[in-house]
């Protein structure tokens, strides 16, 4: 979708948007479309249950007195409530009402008005922003779809007093949104296409933007003393990867600690020899989701030139059973030193992270680190599809996370941890073993991964509920919704950036 922004003037063609407040009160624009299309606006209204809430939305098609094939209502709420967030809703319902009806073009009117939470200018990108994220389809594999059956939409015009410092305020939301869509692009693709190799090489394309890239593969890891990564990956035809993006943006960037993002990603889990049941393992294509988020996190970062120091790391394997898989009951050594009895190989990611978590504190020395992964299915069964998992030995960290999940709409809910959920995991016959008993799941894992980070302030994402969605919502279309990317970015600005 091509997105610009202009002065108010009502399009001699295609579809035309304008805000009615709440108890349907119009907005400058929409009453002086009402005139033009001789009160067609008003008769609609009042034929309809549209009542001016941010919900509401009413078509009038081919009104008598215009050129515009459409008007489109929508509504405002309360003069002057919107915020970022609502705005961007707004466009993403625009976006989603308006992409398959045979209308190419629509302009949108913001209009000046009094009392705004939000400014004009920040209100028009955020509502060109929500639509783009919103309009995000991933359809590179549909070849005998039909024309009349792919989008129409193409083009966004918001209109404005001054189109200039909208289109200065969505620059950066635009950089935001192409890391979105970079991630949700890699998780989306099958993993005969997306494995450890093929995601390195995307990860690569980063160094275009100023990232620093590196590439670990098996030989360099097995050197490091990485057994628990390469355990993993050892059932697999395909080589693991280890990716390490640096992103040095801070002014003073060579003695300033850095904040680190940690990913998981396992291009595919079939469980390994503790082989999950077949029904629904295709979704374990996501299961590199936390890593996607880490690389398209990094790209946004990168993109929009954020004055901070990052690092983003991505352990990359694929869990495979086969005549050289890990076994039930081995025992393997993490570059920790210390030893983990693998009790079961679909509690792989864990595994995975204890590595890349141990590699990022010990070259790194990260003033805060966070980790993202598909991690666990009881997340899911204490949290739904609703909220990540936040887990961390660090109550100022959390809260920084709370909130930027908060301000960008991916919703983060606290979860504890503790020496008797710790205890759970030790083993007889190593340091610990990798599961722990049927209860707090989602809590085991995370206490497995706080053995990895010492003292380092930590935090760890349990996305599983996330990555992938069965619905759409405002701003995120189902499927892969590169939740994380939009948290990780805030969570930079917000508190690592010089202002
Ligand atoms: N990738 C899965 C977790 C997962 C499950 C993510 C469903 C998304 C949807 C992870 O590797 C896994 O298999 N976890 C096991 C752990 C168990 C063996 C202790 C799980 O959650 O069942
Ligand atoms: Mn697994
Ligand atoms: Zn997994």
């Amino acid at each position: 979708m091509k997105i610009s922004f202009s002065k108010i003037e009502i399009p001699s063609s295609g579809a035309v948007v304008v805000g009615v407040y709440e108890d349907r009160k119009l907005t400058p624009t929409a009453a002086q479309l009402d005139k033009q299309a001789k009160g067609a606006i008003e008769r609609a209204l009042a034929a309809s249950r549209f009542k001016g809430k941010p919900d509401d939305i009413l078509t009038v098609l081919a009104p008598s007195g215009l050129e515009a094939s459409r008007i489109v209502l929508i509504g405002l709420g309360k003069p002057g409530a919107l915020d970022a967030v609502g705005v961007q809703a707004l466009g993403g319902r625009l976006a989603a009402s308006l992409a398959n009806t045979g209308e190419a073009a629509v302009a949108v009117a913001v209009d000046d008005g009094t009392d705004q939470k939000l400014a004009t200018a920040e209100q028009a990108a955020n509502l060109a922003y929500g639509a783009r994220l919103r309009s995000y389809r991933f359809d590179k594999y549909r070849t005998t779809e039909k024309p009349e059956a792919k989008p129409s939409l193409k083009k966004l015009t918001v209109m404005c007093s001054d189109p200039n410092a909208a289109k200065k305020a969505y620059d950066p939301l635009q950089r935001i949104g192409d890391g979105v869509f970079f991630t949700r692009d890699l998780v989306s693709e099958p993993a005969n296409v997306i494995y450890p190799e093929t995601l390195a090489q995307e990860a690569q394309k980063l160094s275009e933007l100023g990232v620093k890239v590196e590439i670990l593969g098996e030989k360099k890891m097995r050197e490091l003393g990485m057994g628990a990564l390469l355990g993993v990956g050892q059932g697999s035809e395909r080589e693991s990867q280890l990716v390490i993006m640096q992103w040095e943006g801070a002014p003073d960037a060579r003695n300033k600690a850095p904040v680190a993002f940690v990913g998981k990603g396992v291009t595919f889990d079939t469980g390994g020899i503790s082989i999950k049941p077949a029904a629904g393992m295709e979704e374990m294509k996501w299961d590199m989701g936390g890593a996607g988020a880490v690389i398209g996190a990094m790209h946004a970062l990168a993109a929009r030139k954020a004055k901070a120091n990052v690092v983003g790391i991505a352990g990359l394997v694929e869990n495979m059973p086969s005549g050289t898989a890990q076994r039930p009951g081995d025992v393997v050594k993490s570059m920790s030193g210390q030893t983990i009895e693998v009790i079961n190989t679909d509690a792989e990611g864990r595994l995975v992270l204890a590595d890349a978590l141990w590699y990022c504190r010990d070259r790194f020395k990260p003033q805060a680190m966070v980790d993202l992964a598909t991690l666990t299915g009881a997340i899911m069964v204490s949290l739904g599809r609703e909220h990540a998992g936040l887990f961390s030995n660090n109550d100022a960290l959390a809260e920084r996370l709370l909130a930027a999940g908060k301000a960008v709409t991916e919703p983060l809910w606290r979860m504890p941890l503790g020496e008797a959920y710790d205890k759970i995991i030790n083993s007889d016959i190593a340091d610990m073993k990798n599961v722990g008993n049927r209860w707090g799941g989602s809590i085991t894992a995370a206490q497995f991964l706080q053995r990895f980070v010492k003292d380092t302030p930590w935090a760890h994402l349990d996305i599983a509920g996330m990555a992938w969605s069965e619905k759409d919502t405002a701003v995120v279309p189902k499927g892969a919704t590169a939740y994380g990317v939009r948290l990780l970015d805030r969570f930079v600005a917000d508190n690592y950036e010089e202002k």
